[in-house]
């Protein structure tokens, strides 16, 4: 044994201690600077070797080596130990009883699902989407669709005007006149959107509610033509049980004028509270377009002729999904816009 061996050993069995409780990867990596770095002591050591009487080199040399080779596995043993105790503590943090984190997808509106699928249908029967303003004139609004100057929607108390004069379109039929003094005939045309009236909020009305308008103007249009697609836009929105029915009404811009019934789809006709025992629900309005409002877009009623229609999108809605308060399509609560 010589003073290099003794310090060796000294050397070891201090990194031997500090290893078996190093708690960190830095204190591991104090113990092998402090031996094996660049200013380490076996660095140092090795420049003594010179010194050390030839009968004693090859032991000496023996401790160098078995040292650096021991100490290299205790370091590996701490890291593998720090390693496994961090694995734990994480498997201890996770409970994989909670329940997973779920992504918030969003949601298509159901006003916005059924307009889509009834653009879809108008758009297989060869209709285009036109579309207008929702502050409207009142030219376009009630003049030119053959209103009365005292027709009583016209009234303050239940259309929305702005102190312009303007207001809020009442319908979607003004597009029909936007359509029509912009294009030559023929026209065929479904208008999707939104529309306005002064009303007092329950379950089935709203101050703002949707529309899909239709225009089809063309030479020899009957009222055949109206109730066939009509028929075909129910059968493709319900299947081939659906059945519809035209009752006689009146709109100042249609002559002759109908409301437009679907047979009702909860029931299938027999009768219950929907349909108020009717077996028919009330879907549309609709008429063969008044020669004056073809007069008033400059088209000769002696040319064309077509039909015209404005369908209720949020009570297609509400059949649909059987949603009972017109008012929930309107307060955005998430609980509900996430069901469809
Ligand atoms: N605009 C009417 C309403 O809001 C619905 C309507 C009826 C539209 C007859 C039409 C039509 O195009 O021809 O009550």
């Amino acid at each position: 044994m010589n003073a290099i061996i003794e310090k060796i050993n000294a050397a070891m069995q201090q990194a031997e201690k500090d290893l078996a409780v190093a708690a960190t990867l830095d204190e591991i990596e104090a113990v092998r600077i402090r031996l094996l770095g660049r200013n380490g002591l076996f660095p140092a050591l090795s420049k003594e070797m010179g010194s050390v009487p030839p009968e004693q080199r090859r032991d000496t040399g023996n401790a160098f080596n078995s040292g650096r080779n021991q100490l290299q596995e205790w370091m590996d043993a701490a890291r593998e130990r720090l390693n496994s105790t961090a694995a734990v503590k994480t498997a201890a943090a996770m409970d994989p009883t909670l329940p997973g984190r779920r992504w918030n997808t969003g949601h298509r509106h159901p006003i916005s699902i059924i307009t889509d699928e009834c653009v879809a249908i108008f758009r297989r029967m060869g209709f285009t989407v036109a579309d207008g303003p929702e502050i409207e004139d009142v030219y376009h609004n009630f003049d030119a669709l053959n209103t009365p100057a005292d027709h009583p929607s016209r009234d303050v108390g239940d259309t929305f005007y702005f102190s312009d004069g303007r207001l809020l379109r009442t319908q979607t039929s003004p597009v029909q006149i936007r359509v029509m003094e912009s294009h030559e005939p023929p026209v065929r045309i479904v208008a999707p959107g939104r529309v306005y009236r002064r009303d007092t909020p329950d379950a089935t009305h709203g101050m703002n509610f949707h529309q899909i308008e239709g225009l089809y103007i063309d030479r020899n249009v009957s009222l055949a033509d109206l109730k066939s697609v009509l028929q075909t836009f129910a059968t493709e929105m319900y299947g081939p049980k659906a059945n519809i029915r035209l009752r006689p009404h009146f709109f100042p811009f249609t002559e002759p004028s109908v409301e437009y019934d679907f047979s009702c789809m909860m029931c299938e006709g027999r009768g219950c509270p929907v349909c108020k025992n009717s077996g028919y629900i009330e879907i549309a309005g609709a008429g063969m377009v008044d020669p004056q409002v073809l007069r008033n877009v400059g088209y000769d009623p002696e040319v064309w002729s077509g039909f015209a229609f404005g369908l209720g999108l949020d009570r297609l809605a509400m059949l649909r999904y059987r949603i009972n308060d017109i008012r929930y399509l309107y307060e955005n609560d998430v609980r509900f816009l996430g069901q469809f």
